[in-house]
């Protein structure tokens, strides 16, 4: 029997599909779906398990480093990566390469030798709104992960924003539960397409980095399952992980690793989930965390002891309920494995396609960048522009790239690497450093503006940045914010008197240009003094020739943003970050020994991000969807009707410019039944030439206008107003459909 997850993903699949057709790329790989198995894997993951010694049982169920450690050598037939599970030979059960991430396999500070063609950062990639890109990604990053030896990858990470300060922002899709779920789920279909198991992770509310390992998220069941829970429950469905990564921090006062509510009956009697949960890097405290549904110790010896080795052996051998949990992790972990085909198609080493694979990174890059501000139509900028001043952000070398366990440089490693985030002379130094790739921004406009005079000022000094400006026709100026895994931004200013060299530099020249590279949301007090702001984030592999696209013209601007700019701290549910000045911060987020962090996030319950704007009738500085094209669109005919597929919305959009470009069709329950609020409900993303017009049918998420109730979702009876908006929180055309009381399963 298919479990229930994969069971709903055909559906949604299709109209991913359907995108890739409508926005083709230069490079195309092959589409092809995860390969079905001839033999179910559930019961050839029986058939193995029962031929298996106990010994052989806890070799799948605990995860080894690939470091050596003291005097312990790397684990044989282990390579560089982030993790190792030695296979069973005489029972023909592959070994578990394990690598990161979402944005391709990781640099681990080069230890491997040669680097990854990196995707731009997960905000990027949620800016696209193009599910069947996002496939396209995860196709890539999986095929390199497969060519560098590594059959699982630790990516998927769909962690809702629950709070911009979020030192992994960058790593994750944005805000909303559902357009993080189908771009999460879309990212894991095309990386198990190559016989690649994906994780999703962290499982389920991880919206921190301050005092990560101990952290208590508080929540309510309802307001939980309504966001960070159903962005999982979509990804499942979407893309049928092989693996689910559990995170650091508890959730309603136990740790996610031993979390038996979300391990247990969410995630297997409600979801029926059928692969294996692993747990995050040094996130298990204890042997019981086997009973709450823990899967497999990741990375043992970073945690407290080998719980998962002998010590599950000698528990299985004298307890019945460690018997039946060592009994089902093994077959979980095996059913992954054969759901996969990992053992039919050994990994191996391959060689990398790098000049396709980039094309893939810059089309997700040009995709990605948003266009926040160009009330003077200053961008884009023409072949007359004669001279330049380019500031700041270090783009004459490169552009940034997010720090921790999701870092990903090419073969060359960093252009600039500047150290430093709190204990940067700590173990993790490497990780931490605030690198750079070598795709820069000031090449690329050189290459695509040949006659122009361009000036390159680094921005030590905006006395001298706005000497240089004041001479030139346009200024564009770079900002930069770094963000890693292990730490939060205390606060949305640019860091490192970025705002000043801005507001210095738009006093001397009335065209400046900001292009933003950031892990997530910034405050921007300078915004009406530019002629334009560009969002790039953290741009990817050929990031600095994205963005001389999007500048000159080449790439007609299409990507909405994946989550809500604030205008200050003030407006969120949480002013001040919770822990600053309290947990002393550190990589691995540990606290001083009883120390308690319990973060109520009650305060939004799900209604994070443009839905707690919408809930407090606060005006962001940009709500989630916002981004401005070259050209301009209208549509017709928006409708909404309840048929036999479902609730489809339909809308004609037309091109009503002179310029070809692609726009985000986004629909958004207002009121349901009487009551005021925003959800999305459904998107797609399509491009048109001048004047031409396409008509859409966009499915609707049910979920979405349900409660969560006792006893699953409820859709109540009445009438439903939806809008088809240009943001989160825009007015745009109504449609209405009367829909009778309906009950979903969980
Ligand atoms: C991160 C995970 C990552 C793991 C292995 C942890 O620090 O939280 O996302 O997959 O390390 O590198």
């Amino acid at each position: 029997m298919k479990s229930k997850s994969v069971r709903r993903a055909g559906l949604r699949a299709i109209s991913a599909g359907a995108l890739v057709a409508l926005v083709p790329l230069a490079a195309a790989l092959p589409l092809h779906a995860k390969e079905k198995q001839s033999v179910d894997p559930a019961a050839r993951a029986a058939a193995t398990e029962a031929q298996m010694t106990d010994d052989e049982r806890i070799t799948l169920t605990l995860g080894l480093l690939t470091s050596p450690r003291g005097d312990q050598p790397a684990p044989e037939g282990s390579h560089p990566g982030a993790g190792f599970i030695p296979g069973i030979a005489r029972l023909g059960v592959p070994a578990l390469h394990e690598t990161d991430a979402s944005l391709g396999v990781t640099w681990i500070s080069g230890a491997r030798g040669n680097g990854g063609t990196q995707l731009p950062s997960g905000t990027a990639q949620g800016a696209t709104w193009n599910v069947g890109l996002i496939e396209q990604g995860g196709r890539m990053i999986g095929s390199e992960a497969r060519a560098k030896g590594f059959n699982v990858m630790l990516a998927g990470g769909i962690n809702l924003m629950r709070d911009p300060r979020n030192g992994r922002t960058f790593e994750y899709l944005g805000e909303d539960p559902l357009h993080a779920g189908l771009l999460g789920g879309a990212a894991v279909r095309g990386i198990q397409s190559n016989h690649v198991i994906s994780t999703v992770k962290h499982f389920a509310i991880n919206p921190q980095e301050t005092g990560r390992a101990f952290m208590n998220t508080v929540i309510e069941e309802k307001a939980l399952r309504e966001s960070d829970l159903l962005a999982f429950e979509i990804a499942l469905e979407q893309g049928d992980p092989g693996a689910i990564m559990c995170a650091y921090n508890a959730t309603n006062g136990a740790q996610s690793c031993g979390n038996k509510w979300l391990l247990t009956d969410v995630l297997r009697k409600d979801w029926d989930y059928r692969g294996f949960v692993m747990s995050d890097w040094g996130a298990v405290d204890g042997l019981d965390y086997a009973l709450a549904g823990l899967d497999q110790q990741s990375g043992s010896p970073i945690d407290p002891q080998p719980f998962f080795g002998d010590q599950l052996k000698a528990a299985a051998q004298s307890d019945p309920a460690y018997r039946k949990r060592l009994g089902e992790m093994t077959r979980a972990i095996l059913h992954a494995i054969y759901d996969n085909g990992l053992d039919a198609h050994p990994s191996g080493f391959g060689t990398v396609d790098a000049a396709a694979n980039s094309e893939v990174a810059l089309k997700v890059a040009q995709e990605g960048i948003v266009l926040l501000t160009n009330p003077a139509g200053l961008l884009p900028l023409g072949p007359d522009v004669r001279s330049i001043a380019v500031i700041g952000g270090h783009a004459d070398a490169g552009t940034p790239v997010g720090g921790g366990s999701s870092k990903v440089l090419g073969d060359d490693g960093p252009s600039v690497s500047v150290p430093g985030v709190q204990d940067g002379n700590g173990p993790f130094a490497a990780m931490l450093n605030q690198d750079f790739n070598r795709s820069a921004p000031l090449a690329a406009i050189r290459a695509i503006a040949p006659k122009a005079t361009i000036k390159f000022r680094d921005g030590t000094y905006p006395a001298e940045a706005a000497l240089a400006a004041a001479q030139a026709d346009v200024t564009i100026i770079f900002a930069t914010q770094y963000q890693t895994e292990g730490f939060d931004v205390p606060e949305l200013s640019l860091p490192n008197g970025q705002d000043a060299l801005i507001a210095a530099v738009a006093k001397a020249n009335p065209n400046t240009i900001v292009v933003l590279e950031t892990g997530g949301p910034v405050a921007m007090p300078w915004k009406d003094d530019v002629k334009a702001v560009v969002e790039a984030w953290y741009p990817g592999a050929r990031g600095g020739e994205a963005i001389a696209d999007v500048l000159f013209g080449k790439v007609n601007p299409s990507g909405r943003l994946p989550l809500t700019f604030p205008a200050s701290v003030a407006q969120l549910p949480r002013p001040a970050l919770p822990g600053l000045g309290e947990v002393e911060p550190n990589f691995v987020g540990v606290g001083a020994p009883g120390q308690k962090l319990d973060v109520d996030y009650n305060i939004e319950g799900a209604d994070i991000g443009y839905r707690w704007f919408a809930r407090e009738g606060q005006a962001p500085l940009f709500a989630m969807g916002h981004g401005l094209s070259y050209t301009t669109f209208a549509s017709e005919g928006f409708s909404v009707a309840s048929g036999k597929d479902g609730l489809i919305a339909r809308a004609t959009i037309r091109n009503t410019g002179a310029r070809s470009g692609a726009e985000v069709a986004q629909v958004y329950l207002a009121d349901a039944h009487g009551t005021k609020l925003r959800r999305l409900a459904g998107f797609t993303k399509l491009e048109l030439a001048p004047g031409e017009a396409r008509e859409v049918s966009i499915p609707l998420e049910p979920r979405v206008l349900a409660d969560w109730t006792a006893d699953g979702w409820q859709v109540a009876a009445g009438t439903y107003r939806f809008v088809l908006a240009k943001d989160a929180l825009a007015d745009g055309p109504v449609a209405e459909v009367k829909l009778p009381e309906r009950r979903i399963a969980p």
